[in-house]
């Protein structure tokens, strides 16, 4: 009993382990469509259940695809994952330059509801084909499929089907699946289930069949260049599921197909001189004497201040001409003069302050501002108060009502 708790304990674990390090390893063939799908039942598994609100068996679930150490996929991997509720798929055309060298994609699993994540490896380990290439490769248009919908091996392998039915190859391989937006087409209206388009790219062992060639019969590419369907006798085996548009398939025999003879493009004037190799500068730098440059901007404008502030020290303490000097330079009956003014100035001023009355008269407007008739100087205090000290000042006020007020000011100078 003991024992066999040990090893049910053991395979927990062992389960458990080889969850957490889940490395896939994959053997697609060079040259041979590959696909992977990244099942949401799968990653749901590892996210721990959270006593959250929501139907746990539908958490949104999106996927981040790199390869190992860097940001993106391989050129040739690509990835779709149409909506959070859907399974993801990785697909693509190894090249045959990638044979023996493993690729590592980290998948990482994002649960939207919990923010949970999960983290796996797949091993894609690239194998020859010994018939590679396969020398007839058709490329196929198909208008009313989109690229994850096609990529559902039973769709593809219905397809293939109807493609070994009109062709009779001995050997025929997926090649390679594109989604029409990936050669410039359009995101379809919304409208009647409209789709994107997917081009699928097939190779086989034998010519094509004289099914596939209708569509270059003059008539039909006539049709084409009208934008009409061409006529193709075959087109019926594809019908029910797949409307293919004739015009655009592409047959290529890649025994025929002459190497393009690429010559080493001459740089133009634009392109510079090739160098040699760049240098990085060293790591580690020489410790720089900045004492010349402390001088220069520290000192030399410190030595200018200072004998600035010497010359201007001087001036002001040993060179100064007084208040004594300008009274010694200024005649005697002048200062007189001037001090006479400022006592008698001094005095009118105590004076009024005495007299409390708020405003000169001058400040008060004399004339009505819309019938310019000489008003009387409204001064609400004037009259109410009986702390006036001076009682003249109330019966001059009195009498300058009618008056011009100059006189005031003459009178009070004269
Ligand atoms: C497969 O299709 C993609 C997208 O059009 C293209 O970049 C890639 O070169 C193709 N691979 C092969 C082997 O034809």
């Amino acid at each position: 009993m003991d024992s066999v708790g040990v090893l049910v304990w053991l395979s927990i674990v062992v389960t458990i382990l080889s969850k957490s390090h889940a490395d896939r390893n994959v053997y697609p063939s060079a040259g041979v469509l590959f696909v992977h799908v990244l099942e949401r039942e799968y990653f749901k598994g590892e996210f721990p259940p959270y006593p959250k609100p929501g139907d746990a068996s539908n958490d949104p679930i999106t996927f981040n695809t790199n390869l190992m150490g860097y940001p993106d996929r391989p050129g040739w991997l690509r990835y779709i994952q149409r909506t959070p509720h859907s399974d993801g798929v990785l697909y693509g055309s190894p090249t045959s330059e990638l044979v023996g060298k493993p690729t590592v994609i980290e998948i990482t699993a994002y649960n939207r509801r919990t923010f949970e994540t999960a983290r796996h490896n797949l091993i894609i380990n690239i194998m020859s084909t010994e018939d590679f290439p396969l020398p007839y490769q058709a490329e196929f248009f198909i208008k009313n499929m989109n690229v994850e919908e096609m990529l559902a091996s039973e769709v593809l392998g219905d397809f293939l089907g109807a493609v070994k039915n009109v062709w009779q190859p001995e050997r025929l391989n997926a090649i390679n699946i594109t989604s029409a937006l990936d050669r410039g087409g359009r995101v379809p209206l919304p409208i009647n289930d409209l789709k994107e388009g997917v081009y699928v790219m097939v190779g086989a062992d034998v010519p094509f069949s004289s099914c596939l060639r209708e569509v270059e019969t003059p008539q039909n590419q006539l049709r084409c260049s009208q934008e009409m369907e061409p006529v193709i006798s075959c087109d019926k085996k594809f019908r029910a599921q797949f409307h293919i548009d004739w015009c655009k398939i592409s047959l290529v025999d890649i025994t025929k197909v002459v190497p393009v003879h690429r010559e080493k493009a001459e740089p133009g004037t634009g392109i510079l001189p090739d160098m040699g190799e760049y240098k990085p500068p060293s790591e580690t730098l020489e410790s720089r004497d900045y004492f010349a440059d402390f001088l220069i901007t520290l000192a030399v404008p410190s030595a200018v201040a200072l004998v600035l502030l010497l010359i201007l020290g001087y001036s002001m303490c040993c060179r100064r001409e007084g208040v004594e000097k300008r009274n010694m330079q200024t005649p005697d009956i002048q200062l007189v003069h001037h001090s006479s003014i400022q006592k008698s100035t001094k005095e009118l001023r105590s004076m009024s302050k005495n007299r409390e009355i708020s405003w000169p008269l001058s400040t008060l407007p004399v004339f009505h501002h819309v019938s310019g008739e000489v008003v009387p100087p409204i001064h609400r205090d004037n009259y109410e108060t009986t702390s006036m000290p001076l009682m003249q000042t109330q019966t001059n006020l009195q009498s300058q009502m009618q008056i011009p007020r100059q006189q005031p000011s003459g009178k009070w100078y004269s």
